[in-house]
């Protein structure tokens, strides 16, 4: 077995783990990986108040497998009702950390997301009071763009006149996919950040659309050209401590996957850290992440060895769901030491 490494134990920038009886996987998964991680409030119905937030974390609490320590840090879903004493109430609460501005219509379970940014001015201002960070799903829902280029677009026509105009508003561009992203949070100043998936690392659009369409490499925003996902690997391991790891894991029940209209979405929390020691093969954990948001560095640590397992081809989700994970029934190079029983010999 070659030389286990290890490192602090780290965090989850962006995550998503749903509702309900499904918890028992997506919870049980994360919690294994990763100290703490953002939750994101895209619900079906939206985690729009401090009291929705506080009573999802508490069944996000009850699911954590016994023996693991798991903190949620709860964020609020921007609606263009948003008022200014919620603003208030999620400041002055110590389990939310911050706001999601989704574009309304940009993603899944966005519907109620912001229609027009400069609507939220008042806002983000009282933001600003608390300290809170702005999640942004950075991409633009203008019909006549496309796809590949909503990312671009929504960092010019939104992005650059909301941090020209509130420099001190800490902004995390989420789930970045360009090299025109990297650039931007690059040249920006220090209370811009970014994070990045694992998906967004090891694929280009070509394993969305070659010998067929796979479904279960959807995700938005869509995987890109590998110009863009050199990018992005680059930023990654190059030391700027204003990108960080968010996997945006992001399960759909299979059937929703493997249909007609597909949704968007991978999930990668079963195996998030090996994933992501592929592309760092060290170093994968860093401070960047509780630096920016002004969080205590972990402690704890965790090891990984480069030993080959296979993925399963499902987990369990909910009662009677199934969900397919990255790679499924595929090898992984690299093995968490909590998982080793389920290496291949
Ligand atoms: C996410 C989801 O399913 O909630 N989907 C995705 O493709 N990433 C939403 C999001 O983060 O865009
Ligand atoms: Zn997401």
């Amino acid at each position: 077995m070659s030389q286990p490494l290890t490192m602090i134990r780290p965090d989850d920038w962006h995550l998503h783990l749903r509702d309900g009886p499904v918890l028992t996987t997506t919870v049980g998964h994360s919690a294994k990986q990763f100290a703490r991680a953002i939750i994101m409030p895209n619900l079906k119905k939206p985690v729009t108040t401090t009291e929705l937030a506080m009573a999802y974390r508490d069944r996000i609490l009850a699911a954590i497998p016994d023996g693991l320590a798991f903190s949620p840090l709860m964020t609020l879903y921007l609606t263009d009702d948003t008022s200014i004493e919620e603003i208030k109430r999620a400041g002055n609460s110590k389990h939310i950390v911050a706001l999601k501005l989704y574009p309304a219509g940009a993603t899944t379970n966005s519907s109620s997301g912001v229609s027009d940014i400069e609507c939220t001015y008042s806002i983000l201002e009282e933001m600003i009071e608390f300290n809170m960070p702005l999640l942004i799903h950075g991409e633009v829902t203008d019909p006549s763009i496309d796809i590949f280029d909503r990312e671009k677009i929504f960092i010019e026509r939104h992005l650059e006149p909301l941090t020209r105009r509130y420099p001190e508003l800490k902004i995390v561009l989420e789930h970045i996919t360009t090299h025109d992203a990297v650039a931007y949070v690059e040249e920006g100043n220090s209370t811009l950040a970014a994070t990045i998936t694992p998906h967004h690392l090891l694929l280009n659009r070509n394993a969305m659309l070659v010998g067929g369409i796979h479904p279960h490499h959807y995700c938005l925003p869509v995987l890109k050209r590998e110009r863009h996902r050199q990018a992005l690997v680059k930023a990654a391991t190059g030391g700027n401590p204003r990108f960080f790891l968010g996997t945006d894991s992001a399960p759909h029940e299979i059937a929703s996957k493997e249909s007609g209209c597909g949704c968007a979405g991978i999930y990668s929390a079963h195996a998030a850290l090996e994933l992501y020691t592929e592309i760092f093969e060290a170093a994968v954990a860093s401070f960047h992440g509780a630096d920016f948001y002004g969080l205590p560095r972990n402690k704890e640590t965790i090891s990984l060895v480069k030993r080959p397992w296979v993925s399963p081809e499902s987990y369990q989700f909910g009662e009677e769901g199934t969900v397919r994970p990255f790679r499924a029934g595929e090898a992984l190079d690299w093995t968490l030491y909590a998982n080793l029983h389920r290496t291949i010999q």
